[in-house]
Parts: structure tokens; sequence; C-alpha cells
């Protein structure tokens, strides 16, 4: 069967949430409370520094502050810990974000667990996983938030369908998992969580119906892989070189979107597809958090 799936565009239901956020902010602010992100971002991954800024961007569009930190690659540890505790301790910061990945001779946990866990921007800290896990309350990781807000909101409701994760990272795959699993509204889902190990990869992925590509490789899901009417969501960005583009690169998916668009009944562009949604939980967290403080 040949179809065009339908678009899911990510891009504009992150515009909608930031329109919603844009009218919480003001709340706020008539109250004398603009609420602030402070984003860390250490060394100069080309990829982290355009995500920061647009992080950033967002932050401004919608009202809020964002207080901008950025340090060299050869940062110590000790030092970004010394800014994460006056950050913990300002009242202008709501929400905290430090920026993945960080440089190799900084612990990652070690940073993660010093944010405070109501400033947690991004719900990376182990005391806000495991509330994840377990169902209660807490900020959520934004990206898979995001996945979950896009299918609900596109009236995929989770709920009793099998969703087949491919990636078992700590920022996506994982939390994604937990999150679709709880006995909750927009989750319920049968969860399989598929991974490089996994054997008979593309056996597993033909039994999704809801498909989620989190894998970091560049157009790696096939229509072969993809059962006929599946959602499909691709979390990817990849930069692909590509001499006829003017940047010399251009942006692509874990998912042949060529292909796979055939076959599924919807999907999600790249970009325009999860990358805004990340963004937009993000400053809902903050926003989230500023109302609690
Ligand atoms: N690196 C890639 N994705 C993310 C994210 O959602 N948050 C942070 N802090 N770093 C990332």
């Amino acid at each position: 069967m040949t179809q065009q799936a339908i678009l899911i565009e990510g891009k504009r239901v992150a515009e909608t949430i930031r329109a919603e956020l844009k009218d919480e902010v003001a709340a706020l602010a008539a109250r004398g409370v603009t609420p602030g992100l402070a984003v860390v971002l250490v060394g100069e991954n080309p990829a982290s520094q355009v995500y920061v800024r647009n992080k950033e961007k967002a932050c401004a569009e919608v009202g809020m502050a964002a207080f901008d930190h950025r340090l060299p690659a050869s940062t110590p540890e000790d030092e970004l810990l010394a800014l994460i505790d006056t950050l913990n301790a300002d009242p202008s910061v709501h929400g905290i974000l430090v920026q993945l990945p960080l440089p190799k001779h900084i612990n990652e946990t070690k940073v993660l667990n010093a944010i405070a866990p109501d400033k947690d921007a991004d719900g990376f800290h182990p005391m806000n996983v495991g509330k994840m896990l377990i169902g209660e309350e807490c900020p959520l990781p934004c990206t898979p938030h995001g996945v979950q807000e896009l299918l609900v909101r596109y009236g995929h409701d989770p709920a009793g369908k099998h969703v087949v994760i491919v990636g078992r990272s700590n920022i996506v795959g994982k939390p994604l998992a937990a999150i679709l699993m709880q006995k909750k509204k927009g989750a319920n889902a049968t969860v399989t969580v598929a991974h490089s190990g996994t054997k008979d990869l593309a056996g597993m992925m033909r039994q999704a119906d809801i498909l989620v590509a989190a894998i970091g490789v560049p157009e790696f899901v096939k229509a072969d892989m993809v059962r006929d009417g599946a959602v499909v969501i691709d979390v990817g960005i990849n930069r692909v070189e590509d001499a006829t583009h003017p940047k010399g690169y251009r942006i692509v998916g874990d998912v042949d979107f060529a292909g796979v668009s055939q076959k599924a009944a919807a999907i999600t562009p790249v970009p325009g597809g999860v990358g805004p949604m990340t963004i937009a939980m993000l400053l809902k967290n903050t926003v989230e958090a500023a109302k609690r403080a």
C-alpha cells in the first residue's frame, strides 16, 4: 500500500504551547514574578551552541528571563559545581539547565546531582527520575514529554498501543518508556525499549503501533521496518555532509523520511517535529517551577 503520511507538525504545536505559556508568564508578571531559566554551556560543541541559542530565544519570546552562562571547555569541575551552587541560591533563577554532553573531564552525574531538584528544568536529577518512574508529580525530561504531548495533541493516544522505542539513552529512551507506561492519561501504553543489542531489531520495529526513533544514526529506520499505518516519531537530529547546501551540511532525522512517509499513517518531520517541542516543554517546566517558588 502506498499512502502519504499525515505530517505531525511539532513546530506548530510548539507555537501553540508557547502562546499558552505567554499568558501564564503575563499572569506571573502581574504578581511581580518573571520566570528565569539559567542555561549553562561548557565548551564549543556546535550542535549544543545551536540548541542553547534556540532555548534562550524561546525564553525571550514568551517573556521569560534567560541567564546565559558559557564556560570554556577547560573549566574545572569544581568551578562548574560552584556556579550551580550560586544558581541554586539565586531567587531570580527558577530553572537550571546544563547542556549535555559535558567535556570528558567533568562527571555528568555529579553535576546533575548538584542541581536543586526543584530547579531541575530538564528533569534529569536522580530524585526527579525516581519520582517520574513511580508516577509522582515532578518536572519531566523535555524531549520525551514533548513526544507524549505531540502524540496526544494529534489524537494518537498511546493507551493500549504497542510503543516501540529504539534507543535507551537517559535523555530520551529510558524516560520516554517510564512516562508512557504509567497508568495515567496520555500514557498506559505497552512499551518495548529496543536498542543496538536487540535481536531482529527490524522485526521488533515492525510490531510497533507507535515507533519512536532515538538512535542517533542518520536515516536508520527504513520503510521495510515500519508497519503499514504506524505512527512514526523521529527524535534524531543529525548533521550530514551536503555540498549542495550553503552550510555544507543538512539536518536529517533517524528515519528515512522519504521512504517511511509512504508507509506510515503519520510522521514527524526533521527539522520541525520533536525539536521545537523539547524547547516548549523546557519553558513549561521553568514556568511551573516559578509558580511553585
Ligand atoms: N542535550 C541533548 N538534549 C538535551 C536536553 O534535552 N537537555 C540538556 N540539558 N542537554 C541536552
